[in-house]
Protein backbone atom coordinates (compact mmCIF):
# COMPACT_ATOMS: atom_id res chain seq x y z
CA UNK A 1 0.00 0.00 0.00
CA UNK A 2 1.28 3.34 -0.89
CA UNK A 3 2.19 4.96 2.34
CA UNK A 4 0.42 8.80 2.85
CA UNK A 5 3.08 9.69 5.68
CA UNK A 6 6.65 9.83 4.55
CA UNK A 7 10.07 9.78 7.36
CA UNK A 8 13.11 12.24 6.62
CA UNK A 9 14.61 11.55 9.59
CA UNK A 10 14.17 9.56 13.19
CA UNK A 11 12.34 12.04 15.20
CA UNK A 12 9.40 10.51 17.69
CA UNK A 13 7.05 12.96 15.49
CA UNK A 14 6.67 10.50 13.60
CA UNK A 15 6.02 7.86 16.25
CA UNK A 16 2.61 9.90 17.17
CA UNK A 17 1.81 10.66 13.84
CA UNK A 18 1.54 7.07 13.23
CA UNK A 19 0.03 6.34 16.70
CA UNK A 20 -2.22 8.91 15.55
CA UNK A 21 -3.11 7.11 11.86
CA UNK A 22 -3.38 3.55 13.93
CA UNK A 23 -4.51 1.00 11.51
CA UNK A 24 -6.32 3.25 9.18
CA UNK A 25 -4.47 3.36 5.72
CA UNK A 26 -3.52 6.59 3.80
CA UNK A 27 -6.87 7.54 3.25
CA UNK A 28 -7.29 8.46 6.91
CA UNK A 29 -4.91 11.88 6.00
CA UNK A 30 -7.43 13.06 3.40
CA UNK A 31 -9.82 13.52 6.67
CA UNK A 32 -13.17 13.10 4.17
CA UNK A 33 -15.39 12.37 7.11
CA UNK A 34 -14.35 15.69 8.78
CA UNK A 35 -14.12 17.95 6.06
CA UNK A 36 -17.45 19.84 7.62
CA UNK A 37 -16.79 23.13 8.48
CA UNK A 38 -17.94 24.56 12.05
CA UNK A 39 -18.38 27.16 14.27
CA UNK A 40 -16.00 29.78 13.30
CA UNK A 41 -15.02 27.81 10.51
CA UNK A 42 -17.69 27.90 8.44
CA UNK A 43 -17.82 31.63 8.46
CA UNK A 44 -16.59 32.24 5.19
CA UNK A 45 -15.84 31.01 2.25
CA UNK A 46 -12.22 31.31 1.14
CA UNK A 47 -10.19 29.75 -1.88
CA UNK A 48 -7.77 26.86 -0.83
CA UNK A 49 -9.11 26.64 2.59
CA UNK A 50 -7.53 24.01 4.89
CA UNK A 51 -8.92 20.89 6.69
CA UNK A 52 -9.21 22.06 10.35
CA UNK A 53 -9.22 18.75 11.92
CA UNK A 54 -6.34 17.93 9.82
CA UNK A 55 -4.34 21.34 11.00
CA UNK A 56 -5.37 20.56 14.53
CA UNK A 57 -4.24 16.93 14.64
CA UNK A 58 -0.80 18.19 14.00
CA UNK A 59 -0.98 21.14 15.76
CA UNK A 60 -2.15 18.30 19.04
CA UNK A 61 1.28 15.77 18.17
CA UNK A 62 3.87 18.64 17.72
CA UNK A 63 2.29 19.97 21.26
CA UNK A 64 3.34 16.49 22.63
CA UNK A 65 6.92 17.37 21.89
CA UNK A 66 7.09 20.94 22.02
CA UNK A 67 5.06 23.07 24.08
CA UNK A 68 3.53 25.23 21.63
CA UNK A 69 2.35 28.38 23.67
CA UNK A 70 3.30 30.91 19.75
CA UNK A 71 1.58 30.28 16.69
CA UNK A 72 2.06 32.26 13.16
CA UNK A 73 0.33 31.98 10.12
CA UNK A 74 2.06 34.11 7.48
CA UNK A 75 -0.50 33.54 4.90
CA UNK A 76 -3.40 33.34 6.82
CA UNK A 77 -5.99 33.19 4.53
CA UNK A 78 -9.44 32.73 6.17
CA UNK A 79 -7.63 31.98 9.73
CA UNK A 80 -7.94 28.31 9.61
CA UNK A 81 -5.13 27.41 11.27
CA UNK A 82 -6.03 30.36 13.59
CA UNK A 83 -8.93 28.80 14.78
CA UNK A 84 -7.58 25.70 15.69
CA UNK A 85 -4.93 27.81 17.77
CA UNK A 86 -7.64 29.11 19.57
CA UNK A 87 -9.46 26.07 19.87
CA UNK A 88 -6.05 24.95 22.01
CA UNK A 89 -5.84 27.93 24.45
CA UNK A 90 -2.90 29.33 22.18
CA UNK A 91 -1.59 32.77 21.31
CA UNK A 92 -2.11 33.37 17.58
CA UNK A 93 -0.72 35.63 15.28
CA UNK A 94 -1.69 35.93 11.21
CA UNK A 95 -0.30 38.04 8.13
CA UNK A 96 -2.02 38.53 5.32
CA UNK A 97 -2.26 40.90 2.47
CA UNK A 98 -5.84 40.47 1.12
CA UNK A 99 -8.47 42.52 3.34
CA UNK A 100 -10.66 39.64 2.89
CA UNK A 101 -8.87 37.79 4.58
CA UNK A 102 -7.83 40.03 7.42
CA UNK A 103 -11.93 41.05 7.69
CA UNK A 104 -12.26 36.98 8.39
CA UNK A 105 -9.60 36.58 11.08
CA UNK A 106 -10.43 39.82 12.64
CA UNK A 107 -14.36 38.56 13.07
CA UNK A 108 -13.11 34.77 14.37
CA UNK A 109 -10.78 36.59 17.05
CA UNK A 110 -13.58 37.78 18.74
CA UNK A 111 -14.76 39.05 20.55
CA UNK A 112 -17.90 36.80 20.93
CA UNK A 113 -20.74 38.84 22.45
CA UNK A 114 -23.44 36.62 21.29
CA UNK A 115 -26.99 37.91 22.97
CA UNK A 116 -25.33 42.01 21.85
CA UNK A 117 -24.43 40.86 18.29
CA UNK A 118 -28.46 39.13 18.00
CA UNK A 119 -30.27 42.99 19.53
CA UNK A 120 -27.43 44.58 17.31
CA UNK A 121 -28.34 42.58 14.12
CA UNK A 122 -32.04 42.94 14.79
CA UNK A 123 -31.62 46.50 15.03
CA UNK A 124 -29.79 46.68 11.96
CA UNK A 125 -32.15 45.33 9.61
CA UNK A 126 -35.51 47.17 11.46
CA UNK A 127 -33.30 50.09 10.27
CA UNK A 128 -32.43 48.88 6.76
CA UNK A 129 -35.77 47.37 6.08
CA UNK A 130 -37.45 50.81 7.53
CA UNK A 131 -35.14 52.51 5.15
CA UNK A 132 -36.97 54.63 2.19
CA UNK A 133 -33.99 56.70 1.01
CA UNK A 134 -32.28 56.86 -1.95
CA UNK A 135 -28.58 56.30 -2.02
CA UNK A 136 -26.32 57.50 -4.11
CA UNK A 137 -24.35 54.81 -5.08
CA UNK A 138 -20.78 54.80 -4.62
CA UNK A 139 -18.01 54.51 -8.29
CA UNK A 140 -15.57 52.05 -8.45
CA UNK A 141 -14.00 50.49 -11.53
CA UNK A 142 -16.21 48.02 -13.15
CA UNK A 143 -19.54 48.85 -10.71
CA UNK A 144 -21.93 48.56 -13.32
CA UNK A 145 -20.59 45.95 -15.43
CA UNK A 146 -20.74 43.30 -12.12
CA UNK A 147 -23.89 44.95 -10.56
CA UNK A 148 -27.33 45.51 -11.68
CA UNK A 149 -28.30 49.31 -10.74
CA UNK A 150 -31.10 47.67 -8.16
CA UNK A 151 -28.84 45.56 -6.59
CA UNK A 152 -26.06 48.21 -6.40
CA UNK A 153 -28.91 50.74 -4.22
CA UNK A 154 -29.65 47.87 -1.83
CA UNK A 155 -25.95 47.40 -1.11
CA UNK A 156 -25.71 50.71 -0.72
CA UNK A 157 -28.73 50.81 1.70
CA UNK A 158 -27.06 48.28 3.95
CA UNK A 159 -23.65 49.66 3.84
CA UNK A 160 -25.22 53.01 4.88
CA UNK A 161 -26.61 51.37 7.44
CA UNK A 162 -23.76 49.24 8.63
CA UNK A 163 -22.00 52.64 8.95
CA UNK A 164 -24.47 54.24 11.75
CA UNK A 165 -23.33 50.72 14.19
CA UNK A 166 -20.91 51.96 16.58
CA UNK A 167 -19.10 49.16 17.79
CA UNK A 168 -16.22 48.26 15.60
CA UNK A 169 -16.44 44.55 16.12
CA UNK A 170 -19.73 44.26 15.33
CA UNK A 171 -20.11 46.31 11.97
CA UNK A 172 -16.76 44.10 10.93
CA UNK A 173 -19.33 41.21 11.43
CA UNK A 174 -22.03 43.14 9.31
CA UNK A 175 -19.16 43.78 6.64
CA UNK A 176 -18.61 39.49 6.51
CA UNK A 177 -22.59 39.27 5.84
CA UNK A 178 -22.17 41.85 2.97
CA UNK A 179 -19.22 40.40 1.34
CA UNK A 180 -21.41 37.18 1.12
CA UNK A 181 -24.24 39.26 0.18
CA UNK A 182 -22.13 40.99 -2.67
CA UNK A 183 -20.76 37.55 -4.18
CA UNK A 184 -23.84 35.85 -4.72
CA UNK A 185 -25.72 38.98 -6.26
CA UNK A 186 -23.24 40.05 -8.64
CA UNK A 187 -23.20 39.44 -12.02
CA UNK A 188 -19.83 37.62 -11.92
CA UNK A 189 -19.98 33.57 -12.17
CA UNK A 190 -19.81 31.57 -8.53
CA UNK A 191 -18.11 28.09 -9.93
CA UNK A 192 -14.75 30.80 -10.24
CA UNK A 193 -12.63 32.72 -8.28
CA UNK A 194 -11.97 34.62 -11.35
CA UNK A 195 -14.26 37.81 -12.15
CA UNK A 196 -16.30 36.09 -15.02
CA UNK A 197 -19.52 37.51 -16.05
CA UNK A 198 -22.59 35.40 -16.12
CA UNK A 199 -24.76 34.68 -18.88
CA UNK A 200 -27.31 37.37 -19.86
CA UNK A 201 -30.26 34.98 -18.98
CA UNK A 202 -28.52 34.33 -15.25
CA UNK A 203 -28.08 37.53 -14.35
CA UNK A 204 -31.48 38.56 -15.20
CA UNK A 205 -32.54 36.18 -12.18
CA UNK A 206 -31.77 39.22 -9.67
CA UNK A 207 -31.30 37.37 -5.69
CA UNK A 208 -32.72 40.44 -3.77
CA UNK A 209 -29.76 41.58 -1.50
CA UNK A 210 -31.92 42.65 1.40
CA UNK A 211 -33.23 39.08 2.35
CA UNK A 212 -30.01 37.33 1.65
CA UNK A 213 -27.90 40.09 3.80
CA UNK A 214 -30.62 38.49 6.91
CA UNK A 215 -30.29 34.97 6.21
CA UNK A 216 -26.50 35.29 5.94
CA UNK A 217 -26.26 37.04 9.35
CA UNK A 218 -28.53 34.58 10.95
CA UNK A 219 -25.87 31.96 9.43
CA UNK A 220 -22.61 33.94 11.13
CA UNK A 221 -24.85 34.62 14.53
CA UNK A 222 -24.99 30.25 14.49
CA UNK A 223 -21.46 29.77 13.71
CA UNK A 224 -20.41 32.58 16.29
CA UNK A 225 -22.91 31.11 19.16
CA UNK A 226 -21.42 27.33 18.60
CA UNK A 227 -17.70 28.39 18.25
CA UNK A 228 -18.28 30.54 21.66
CA UNK A 229 -20.12 27.66 23.01
CA UNK A 230 -16.80 25.19 22.16
CA UNK A 231 -14.49 27.91 23.96
CA UNK A 232 -16.94 27.51 26.75
CA UNK A 233 -16.20 24.11 27.27
CA UNK A 234 -12.99 24.24 26.79
CA UNK A 235 -12.94 27.45 29.61
CA UNK A 236 -10.77 29.40 27.05
CA UNK A 237 -13.74 32.43 27.08
CA UNK A 238 -14.60 35.13 29.61
CA UNK A 239 -16.69 37.39 29.75
CA UNK A 240 -16.61 37.17 25.46
CA UNK A 241 -13.10 37.26 25.02
CA UNK A 242 -10.87 34.28 24.28
CA UNK A 243 -8.34 34.43 26.71
CA UNK A 244 -5.54 33.71 24.49
CA UNK A 245 -3.27 36.58 22.42
CA UNK A 246 -4.61 37.08 18.80
CA UNK A 247 -2.80 39.55 16.27
CA UNK A 248 -3.70 39.72 12.95
CA UNK A 249 -2.19 42.37 10.21
CA UNK A 250 -3.05 43.74 6.87
CA UNK A 251 0.56 43.06 5.45
CA UNK A 252 3.14 41.37 2.75
CA UNK A 253 4.54 39.20 5.14
CA UNK A 254 7.53 40.26 4.04
CA UNK A 255 7.42 43.74 5.28
CA UNK A 256 5.75 42.33 8.47
CA UNK A 257 8.75 40.54 9.02
CA UNK A 258 11.00 42.91 8.77
CA UNK A 259 9.10 46.40 10.02
CA UNK A 260 6.75 44.92 12.51
CA UNK A 261 8.30 45.09 15.49
CA UNK A 262 5.71 43.66 17.45
CA UNK A 263 5.93 40.26 15.45
CA UNK A 264 8.10 37.91 18.23
CA UNK A 265 9.33 34.23 17.31
CA UNK A 266 7.36 31.30 17.20
CA UNK A 267 7.23 27.70 18.77
CA UNK A 268 5.14 26.93 14.95
CA UNK A 269 4.61 28.63 12.28
CA UNK A 270 1.95 26.64 10.24
CA UNK A 271 0.93 27.87 7.12
CA UNK A 272 -0.56 27.06 3.43
CA UNK A 273 1.36 29.67 1.13
CA UNK A 274 -0.31 30.51 -2.63
CA UNK A 275 0.85 27.92 -5.16
CA UNK A 276 2.05 29.84 -7.64
CA UNK A 277 2.17 33.64 -8.72
CA UNK A 278 -2.15 34.63 -7.68
CA UNK A 279 -2.58 35.38 -11.65
CA UNK A 280 -1.99 32.18 -12.87
CA UNK A 281 -3.28 29.68 -9.85
CA UNK A 282 -5.76 31.37 -7.47
CA UNK A 283 -6.59 34.95 -8.17
CA UNK A 284 -7.47 35.42 -4.49
CA UNK A 285 -7.22 39.87 -4.67
CA UNK A 286 -10.05 39.11 -7.48
CA UNK A 287 -12.44 37.00 -5.35
CA UNK A 288 -12.08 39.96 -2.72
CA UNK A 289 -12.45 42.86 -5.57
CA UNK A 290 -15.98 43.24 -5.60
CA UNK A 291 -17.10 42.44 -2.10
CA UNK A 292 -13.76 44.61 -0.82
CA UNK A 293 -15.77 47.75 -2.64
CA UNK A 294 -18.78 47.73 -0.56
CA UNK A 295 -16.80 47.48 2.77
CA UNK A 296 -15.53 50.62 4.71
CA UNK A 297 -11.89 49.42 4.35
CA UNK A 298 -10.90 51.34 7.60
CA UNK A 299 -12.57 49.26 9.80
CA UNK A 300 -10.40 46.40 8.43
CA UNK A 301 -7.21 48.72 9.24
CA UNK A 302 -7.42 52.29 9.79
CA UNK A 303 -4.16 52.93 7.64
CA UNK A 304 -4.76 50.77 5.14
CA UNK A 305 -3.55 51.69 1.44
CA UNK A 306 -6.50 52.04 -0.60
CA UNK A 307 -4.90 51.70 -3.99
CA UNK A 308 -4.96 47.98 -3.28
CA UNK A 309 -8.33 48.38 -4.92
CA UNK A 310 -7.47 50.28 -7.87
CA UNK A 311 -7.52 47.42 -10.34
CA UNK A 312 -8.99 44.02 -10.24
CA UNK A 313 -5.59 42.50 -10.09
CA UNK A 314 -3.92 45.04 -7.84
CA UNK A 315 -4.06 42.73 -4.49
CA UNK A 316 -2.73 39.90 -6.69
CA UNK A 317 0.28 41.76 -8.25
CA UNK A 318 1.42 42.71 -4.79
CA UNK A 319 1.17 39.25 -3.69
CA UNK A 320 3.59 36.85 -3.61
CA UNK A 321 5.21 35.84 -7.28
CA UNK A 322 3.72 38.87 -8.41
CA UNK A 323 6.14 41.24 -9.59
CA UNK A 324 7.73 39.30 -13.05
CA UNK A 325 11.00 41.81 -12.79
CA UNK A 326 14.62 40.74 -13.41
CA UNK A 327 13.92 37.31 -13.84
CA UNK A 328 17.88 36.21 -15.51
CA UNK A 329 18.99 37.16 -11.52
CA UNK A 330 16.42 35.38 -10.11
CA UNK A 331 16.91 32.42 -12.52
CA UNK A 332 20.90 32.16 -11.78
CA UNK A 333 20.27 32.20 -7.77
CA UNK A 334 17.64 29.60 -7.53
CA UNK A 335 19.81 27.34 -9.72
CA UNK A 336 22.60 28.24 -8.05
CA UNK A 337 21.75 27.50 -4.97
CA UNK A 338 18.75 24.35 -5.04
CA UNK A 339 19.32 21.45 -7.36
CA UNK A 340 15.71 20.79 -7.98
CA UNK A 341 14.95 24.07 -8.87
CA UNK A 342 18.30 23.93 -10.99
CA UNK A 343 16.86 20.64 -12.80
CA UNK A 344 13.05 21.86 -13.28
CA UNK A 345 14.73 25.23 -15.21
CA UNK A 346 16.64 22.76 -17.66
CA UNK A 347 12.64 21.48 -18.34
CA UNK A 348 11.24 24.56 -18.83
CA UNK A 349 13.90 26.57 -21.42
CA UNK A 350 12.17 27.31 -24.04
CA UNK A 351 8.88 28.95 -22.19
CA UNK A 352 10.21 32.62 -21.57
CA UNK A 353 7.04 32.84 -19.48
CA UNK A 354 7.19 29.92 -17.76
CA UNK A 355 10.85 30.82 -16.20
CA UNK A 356 9.30 34.55 -15.42
CA UNK A 357 6.21 33.08 -13.51
CA UNK A 358 8.45 29.90 -11.74
CA UNK A 359 11.28 32.23 -10.75
CA UNK A 360 9.52 35.12 -9.72
CA UNK A 361 7.46 33.29 -7.25
CA UNK A 362 10.16 31.04 -5.40
CA UNK A 363 12.81 33.84 -5.46
CA UNK A 364 9.33 35.59 -2.94
CA UNK A 365 8.86 32.23 -1.32
CA UNK A 366 13.21 31.94 -0.61
CA UNK A 367 12.67 35.52 0.77
CA UNK A 368 9.81 34.57 2.99
CA UNK A 369 11.49 31.36 4.53
CA UNK A 370 14.26 33.44 5.54
CA UNK A 371 12.77 35.74 7.45
CA UNK A 372 10.60 33.12 9.15
CA UNK A 373 13.55 30.91 9.77
CA UNK A 374 14.46 33.86 12.40
CA UNK A 375 11.08 33.82 13.71
CA UNK A 376 11.63 30.23 14.92
CA UNK A 377 12.63 29.09 18.00
CA UNK A 378 15.27 26.64 18.17
CA UNK A 379 13.61 23.15 18.36
CA UNK A 380 10.64 25.14 17.41
CA UNK A 381 8.51 23.60 14.01
CA UNK A 382 7.33 24.56 10.43
CA UNK A 383 4.19 22.97 8.88
CA UNK A 384 4.23 23.58 5.16
CA UNK A 385 0.48 22.53 3.50
CA UNK A 386 1.25 23.11 0.00
CA UNK A 387 -0.04 22.06 -3.67
CA UNK A 388 1.41 21.07 -7.12
CA UNK A 389 0.87 22.95 -10.07
CA UNK A 390 2.03 22.80 -13.43
CA UNK A 391 4.12 25.09 -15.54
CA UNK A 392 3.76 24.90 -19.11
CA UNK A 393 2.68 21.21 -18.66
CA UNK A 394 5.34 19.94 -16.14
CA UNK A 395 4.96 19.27 -12.16
CA UNK A 396 6.84 21.96 -10.73
CA UNK A 397 8.74 20.19 -7.75
CA UNK A 398 7.42 22.06 -4.50
CA UNK A 399 7.76 19.63 -2.32
CA UNK A 400 11.38 19.35 -2.78
CA UNK A 401 12.55 23.09 -3.46
CA UNK A 402 10.83 23.93 0.00
CA UNK A 403 12.58 21.24 1.63
CA UNK A 404 16.06 22.70 -0.31
CA UNK A 405 15.03 26.17 0.79
CA UNK A 406 14.47 25.12 4.58
CA UNK A 407 17.19 23.35 4.91
CA UNK A 408 19.51 25.85 3.70
CA UNK A 409 18.47 27.61 7.19
CA UNK A 410 18.81 24.78 9.32
CA UNK A 411 15.21 24.02 9.42
CA UNK A 412 15.21 20.06 9.02
CA UNK A 413 12.71 18.29 7.15
CA UNK A 414 11.26 15.38 9.76
CA UNK A 415 8.15 13.67 7.66
CA UNK A 416 5.85 14.33 4.57
CA UNK A 417 2.29 13.39 5.03
CA UNK A 418 0.25 13.36 1.76
CA UNK A 419 -3.03 14.55 1.46
CA UNK A 420 -5.44 12.95 -1.75
CA UNK A 421 -7.89 16.10 -2.05
CA UNK A 422 -11.58 14.83 -2.34
CA UNK A 423 -12.95 17.77 -3.04
CA UNK A 424 -11.33 20.44 -4.72
CA UNK A 425 -13.68 20.89 -7.42
CA UNK A 426 -12.96 25.26 -7.23
CA UNK A 427 -9.02 24.76 -8.13
CA UNK A 428 -10.10 22.47 -11.35
CA UNK A 429 -12.74 24.67 -12.19
CA UNK A 430 -10.17 27.51 -12.05
CA UNK A 431 -7.86 26.16 -14.42
CA UNK A 432 -4.98 25.44 -11.95
CA UNK A 433 -5.00 22.01 -12.37
CA UNK A 434 -3.97 20.90 -14.87
CA UNK A 435 -3.02 20.41 -10.87
CA UNK A 436 -4.08 19.27 -7.91
CA UNK A 437 -5.38 16.53 -6.82
CA UNK A 438 -3.09 16.05 -3.45
CA UNK A 439 -1.22 18.17 -1.58
CA UNK A 440 1.30 17.39 0.76
CA UNK A 441 2.06 18.65 4.61
CA UNK A 442 6.24 19.17 5.15
CA UNK A 443 6.99 19.25 9.00
CA UNK A 444 10.36 21.01 9.29
CA UNK A 445 12.21 21.19 13.03
CA UNK A 446 14.46 24.12 13.68
CA UNK A 447 17.91 22.64 14.42
CA UNK A 448 20.24 25.68 15.33
CA UNK A 449 23.87 24.70 16.25
CA UNK A 450 24.79 26.81 19.23
C1 LIG B 1 -3.54 29.18 0.39
S1 LIG B 1 -4.11 30.72 0.94
C2 LIG B 1 -4.25 30.48 2.69
C3 LIG B 1 -5.54 29.80 3.05
C4 LIG B 1 -5.65 29.50 4.55
N1 LIG B 1 -4.71 28.48 4.95
C5 LIG B 1 -7.05 29.08 4.90
O1 LIG B 1 -7.26 27.98 5.43
O2 LIG B 1 -7.98 29.86 4.63
C6 LIG B 1 -2.71 31.75 0.76
C7 LIG B 1 -2.87 33.18 1.26
O3 LIG B 1 -1.63 33.85 1.08
C8 LIG B 1 -1.93 35.23 0.92
N2 LIG B 1 -0.72 35.91 0.38
C9 LIG B 1 -0.20 35.86 -0.87
N3 LIG B 1 0.92 36.60 -0.94
C10 LIG B 1 1.11 37.14 0.29
C11 LIG B 1 2.13 37.98 0.84
N4 LIG B 1 3.14 38.42 0.10
N5 LIG B 1 2.03 38.31 2.15
C12 LIG B 1 0.99 37.86 2.91
N6 LIG B 1 0.00 37.07 2.43
C13 LIG B 1 0.07 36.70 1.14
C14 LIG B 1 -3.14 35.23 0.01
O4 LIG B 1 -3.84 36.46 0.10
C15 LIG B 1 -3.93 34.03 0.57
O5 LIG B 1 -4.88 34.47 1.51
Amino acid sequence: MELALRAYKEDPIIDSLIAIQGQQDEEFWSFKSHSRRKGAHSLIHYPAMMVPALQGTLIDALNQHMPIQEVLDPFVGSGTVMVESMNRGMNFTGVDINPLAVLSCLVKSGPYYDSSLSKKANSLLASIKSDSGTYKVREFFGRDKWFHKEISQDLEKISANIKKEKSLWARRIFWLALCRVVRSTSNSRLSTYKLHKKSDSQISEKKPPIPLFEKYLKDIFSSISDQKHCFQENGLISKGRHLGKTSIYLSDIREALTKNNKIKDFDLIMTSPPYGDNQTTIPYGQFSYLPLNWVDLEDIDKNINKDILLRTNSIDSASLGGSLKESKEKIEYLAENYPSAKSFISQIMDSESGLKRFSSFFIDLDNTIDLLSNKTKNNGYQAWTIGNRRITQQLVPMHEILIEMLDKRSLIAITSIERKIAYKKMAKRNNISDTMDSENIIIAKMDRQT
